[in-house]
């Protein structure tokens, strides 16, 4: 697909982030440090932010599992890079306070899915063992699904793979956070 406007959001399946925002850092809170991670690869360039990428995490940690964080691009407003701002941003939407572009719904990895693929979206799993990932395959919507620290269990990954399709960075395994910063960069060096 070239020259063409295109799409693309990742969501992380985070398997113990908490879903309370009483927490004394988002290390304590069931590594939702992974998830600040992965939010500032997707989402932040250098100097200005991707208006075309929408961020997702299922947190599946306590009190009140799964609930689905996602953050638009497009519409996220006063948000710095740092972790302390994203800190004060996750602990305030995991109390029930708003912040621009960024929503706290109860839904599950399943339910996401089962949405994304009614609305068209080519769902894409990054597994290892994949095949080769090539943005040549991507569709005007694009959705990549990603393990977190601890990876994502078989039942979720055999889910995923009933509507897309696996693709591998290669033999190394990354970080979460940076495969997506991979991701991004493949995408981005496409010709126009
Ligand atoms: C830190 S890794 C997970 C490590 C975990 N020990 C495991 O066995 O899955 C986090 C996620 O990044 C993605 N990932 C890491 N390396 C990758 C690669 N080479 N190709 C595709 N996805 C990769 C996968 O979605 C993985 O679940």
């Amino acid at each position: 697909m070239e020259g063409e406007e295109m799409f693309r959001e990742f969501l992380v399946q985070s398997l113990s982030a908490h879903t309370t925002g009483d927490f004394t850092s988002l290390l304590e809170a069931g590594r939702l440090d992974v998830v600040y991670q992965c939010i500032l690869t997707s989402i932040f360039k250098s100097r200005s932010h991707r208006h075309d990428v929408v961020f997702h995490a299922i947190l599946n940690g306590p009190p009140r599992p799964p609930m689905h964080l996602s953050i638009s691009g497009d519409e996220l407003r006063d948000a710095r890079v740092d972790e302390r701002s994203w800190e004060n941003i996750l602990r305030n939407v995991l109390n029930g306070r708003s912040h621009e572009g960024v929503n706290l719904t109860k839904s599950s990895l399943q339910g996401v899915i089962k949405e994304k693929s009614t609305e068209g979206y080519s769902i894409f799993l990054l597994d290892m063992e994949g095949e080769p990932f090539d943005p040549g395959d991507l569709s005007e919507n694009n959705f990549f699904v990603l393990g977190d620290h601890i990876g994502i269990p078989r039942k979720d990954s055999k889910f995923v793979l009933r509507y897309g399709k696996r693709v591998s960075l290669g033999k190394e395994e990354y970080l979460a956070a940076t495969t997506i910063d991979i991701v991004n960069y493949l995408i981005d060096r496409r010709p126009d």
